[in-house]
């Protein structure tokens, strides 16, 4: 038994991120963690692995769709799925060691097993007790489940399931036009597979600017894969190596079938804080099974916090690092804090998707006078050169200040060109502010300028 300022439960990006900070501010700190690798599920069966996924599969698409064009020649390379697996599978493997690496090297204790909260100041994981003066719950999130539907992670799958299956399916159903139902669409799609994604909704990507939605599900049809919109999933049968899928329009309330190799269920996802013991220490959780806490993390108890995916929020892996620094630095005796307003947000579909602040449609909503400033990837000669300039940037600013609130990307490199905007918001920048910054010739980010000048005067190259 040991005795710690702090004890993070969950080595996510939440988690280790925030033991991290804590032990850099002087704190005795330790992090629990049951899984065999740190990282959480991030890093060994979401955000890392989809990625190693979508990257090889990306190249695979460049080989058989651009490389001739561009004069490169000679047989399109066939694909070996047992190594594109160990190829993802050390990306993981890379990717968790670093974080052992960090523990060690910023002396925080890794507690291997599973931590339950006996009372307040106390963690239990297995037979030891340990002290800390602060607990903080950072235990992630798990896959939502939907009614009438088992998953058994080999035919019907969460996207833990379809980060190892066996073979690539011919066939595959999507549940869910959200973040993961397209992400690995897209890389089965790119395998080769026939991919139908089902969505309760009339659009794909619910919250997106409603705009960069559209024109997200022209270029992923145009990639092959198809949607039926208005569907909801009635549940899932297995029969042999099939499994189909039942759903109702929801315009006419008529019943069909699907029937598929893979089913994938990516219909959102609940903090995953079972057999914390929770209700015996009184926390209180919201209706939706968040726990609930003030703006400093903590909860109703006192000494026990919680971040991540466990409390309200975007489930983002960045917004759970964000609050992990934070919750580190208010127990250190600092100023702790998170801009909710500016967490961007990215799909890594190819093109990417980023956003950032307000869509049109929350600013229209609000009763905001605002502009758009708009500039496509057709007039960036990067893009052109690159065959990538599918997309655009929009960016919305306050009609009267130029204040920018909002900005919204789907094109090359989305994920990386929201961040000159998400910097800009901080410093409460103006369009204009933007405009007059010098970018580099020729690269992706020239158009996210253009957008800016097109908040003005006007854009140069549309
Ligand atoms: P999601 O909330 O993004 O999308 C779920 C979709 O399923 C919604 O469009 C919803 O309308 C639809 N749906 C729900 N019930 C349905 C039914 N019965 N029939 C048909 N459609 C139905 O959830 P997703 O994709 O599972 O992702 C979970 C979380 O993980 C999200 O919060 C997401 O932000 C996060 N994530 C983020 C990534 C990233 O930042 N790149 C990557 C993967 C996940």
């Amino acid at each position: 038994m040991s005795s710690y300022d702090v004890i993070f439960i969950g080595s996510g990006p939440g988690g280790y991120v925030g033991a991290i900070r804590a032990a850099q501010l002087g704190l005795k700190v330790a992090c629990v963690e049951g899984r065999a690798t740190l990282g959480g599920t991030c890093l060994n069966v979401g955000c890392i692995p989809s990625k190693a996924l979508l990257h090889a599969t990306h190249m695979l698409h460049e080989a058989e769709h651009n490389f001739a064009g561009m004069g490169l020649k000679g047989k399109a390379p066939t694909v070996d799925w047992t190594q594109m697996l160990t190829y993802k599978d050390e990306t993981i493997a890379q990717n968790t060691g670093g974080i052992e690496f960090l523990f060690k090297k910023n002396k925080v204790d890794w507690i291997k097993g599973w931590a339950t909260i006996p009372a307040a100041g106390k963690v239990k994981v297995g037979d030891e007790t340990h002290d800390a003066k602060h607990i903080v719950i950072a235990t992630g999130s798990q896959a939502a489940s939907l009614p009438g539907v088992e998953v058994d992670e080999k035919i019907v799958v969460t996207s833990t399931g379809a980060l190892e299956l066996g073979k690539i399916p011919k066939t595959m159903v999507v549940i869910g036009a959200g973040v993961i139902g397209l992400e690995l669409g897209s890389v089965f799609a790119r395998l080769g597979a026939d991919v139908n994604v089902i969505e309760y909704l009339d659009a794909i990507t619910p919250g997106m600017d409603a705009e960069v939605a559209r024109q997200f599900q022209k270029v992923l049809t145009k990639q092959g894969l198809k949607f039926t919109l208005g569907a909801a999933v009635q549940g899932v049968t297995v029969k042999g190596a099939k499994a189909t899928v039942s759903y109702k329009l929801r315009k006419d309330d008529s019943t069909h079938e699907m029937t598929a190799d893979t089913v994938l269920v990516a219909t959102g996802r609940k903090p995953y804080t079972d057999g914390l013991g929770l209700a015996d220490l009184g926390v209180e959780m919201t209706e939706r099974g968040q726990i609930k806490t003030n703006g400093s993390f903590a909860t109703n108890v006192a000494g026990i916090y919680a971040i991540g995916d466990t409390i309200t929020g975007p489930m983002l892996a960045h917004k759970a690092e964000d609050e992990g620094m934070a919750v580190a630095e208010i127990l250190a005796g600092q100023h702790g804090h998170v801009n909710y307003g500016v967490i961007p947000g990215v799909i890594y579909t190819h093109p990417e998707v980023a956003n950032v602040g307000e869509t049109e449609e929350s600013l229209k909503a609000a009763g905001r006078a605002y502009k758009v400033g708009k500039f496509p990837f057709m007039g960036n000669a990067r893009a052109k050169a690159n065959h990538a300039a599918d997309g655009f940037v929009k960016i919305l600013a306050d009609k009267e200040t130029d204040r920018i609130l909002g900005a919204h990307i789907i094109g090359p490199m989305a994920g990386d060109l929201i961040h000159e905007i998400c910097v800009a918001m901080e410093f409460g920048a103006a369009a204009e502010d933007l405009a007059r910054t010098c970018h580099a010739h020729p690269t992706y980010s020239e158009a996210v300028r253009e957008a800016a000048l097109a908040c003005g005067d006007g854009a140069i190259h549309a």
